[in-house]
């Protein structure tokens, strides 16, 4: 088969190990030949390509970002783009297409899908809150770079007697956010989910004053808001899908919370470190099986679907579930962290 492959939105770490997998399953299993689109959907709609063999995929399962580079390109924004990218996949004469991507990217697959392209999908996010599948590879690899950071935060909030707020990403949920956070032993920890409660943070960081500790750590989703604000953004441009580029609510938390209890605060915006550099190797095992799973979908001849993780087991769903809903921080881990802060009232 003539297989095409993507990678859209927000790269992170495992998509080259997605792209080898699901290539070296296909050449030595299957007499595949695949055809990499660069950039995203820009990369279909300009037919901008790069070959995918076994030696263009060789030595880079550890390496981070995507060979295939990345864009956020709506293909439904763009006048006549679904009929171009019809035509582009039909001159490379492909069989199928897998894209990675988030809910964005996967839209656009479902589009194509609905429009008699082959495709399937495999789950990309480092937010975690794609709906269908347990687990989004790269996500881990965030978290082990969010715990990190706050770790190292500690030793430095402790010498000043600091209140550090470490902002991380998440936009609609706080995946990030909440295991970083209860990983790495925060005070108070902030997500899109729950509007933050300034007075219950300046509570629990009080609190632990009193009690002998000098320094608070708290953590806090880019998508936390107050409840008579929205999300925190950097200008008021949004890409083409509609997003606002998120950023500051560390610092107006942190502004808040020296305001209100008087101790020393300072805010830090992990942002795209978050994204960068080498997958952990559970984010690696996992990139790997879901290339080696879409590969064997577009063979098993199940399209317009996604593969994901349930449980421990790899299996897939239909695409139109996978951007139905966020998948979202639920009630149990939410629990977990009240239960590790002291009881109001
Ligand atoms: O959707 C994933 C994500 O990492 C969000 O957490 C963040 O808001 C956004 O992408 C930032 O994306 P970029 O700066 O690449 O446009």
């Amino acid at each position: 088969m003539r297989v095409g492959m993507l990678t859209g939105g927000g790269d992170c770490p495992g998509l080259n190990a997605v792209i080898r997998a699901a290539v070296r399953k296909g050449i030595q299993h299957h007499g595949d030949e695949f055809v990499g689109f660069m950039e995203g959907w820009r990369g279909v709609l300009d037919d901008v390509t790069m070959p995918l063999t076994l030696e263009t995929t060789s030595g880079i399962l550890h390496r981070g970002g995507t060979i295939l580079r990345s864009s956020r390109t709506n293909v439904k924004k763009i006048p006549g783009g679904f009929e171009r990218c019809l035509e582009v996949m039909g001159e490379h004469k492909l069989d199928a297409l897998i894209a990675l991507g988030g809910d964005d990217t996967q839209s656009i697959s479902l589009a194509l899908s609905e429009r008699g392209v082959r495709c399937v999908g495999v789950p990309k996010t480092i937010d975690n809150d794609l709906s269908g599948t347990d687990a989004c590879f790269g996500f881990d690899t965030a978290v082990g770079i969010a715990t990190e950071a706050i770790d190292r935060l500690h030793s430095t909030a402790e010498a000043h007697n600091r209140v550090l707020v470490v902002e991380v990403m998440g936009r609609d949920a706080g995946w990030i956010a909440v295991t970083s956070g209860i990983a790495g032993g925060a005070d108070a920890i902030l997500v899109p989910e729950v509007p933050i409660d300034i007075e219950e943070v300046c509570r629990l960081i009080t609190y632990r004053r009193e009690h002998g500790k000098k320094f608070s750590i708290v953590v806090a989703a880019e998508g936390a808001k107050f409840p008579e604000t929205g999300q925190a953004t950097q200008g008021t441009s949004v890409d083409s899908f509609g997003h606002a580029r998120l950023s500051g609510i560390g610092q107006a938390l942190a502004e808040e919370i020296e305001r209100r209890t008087g101790y020393e605060t300072r805010s830090v915006n992990l942002g795209h470190t978050q994204r960068g550099g080498t997958p952990s190797a559970y984010d690696r095992m996992l990139a790997t099986r879901y290339g080696v799973a879409a590969i064997d979908l577009v063979h098993a001849g199940k399209f317009g679907r996604l593969v994901v993780l349930r449980g421990t087991e790899i299996t897939d769903i239909p695409l139109a579930d996978a951007i139905a809903k966020t998948r979202t921080v639920g009630q149990d881990l939410l629990d977990v962290v009240k239960g590790l802060q002291p009881k109001n009232g």
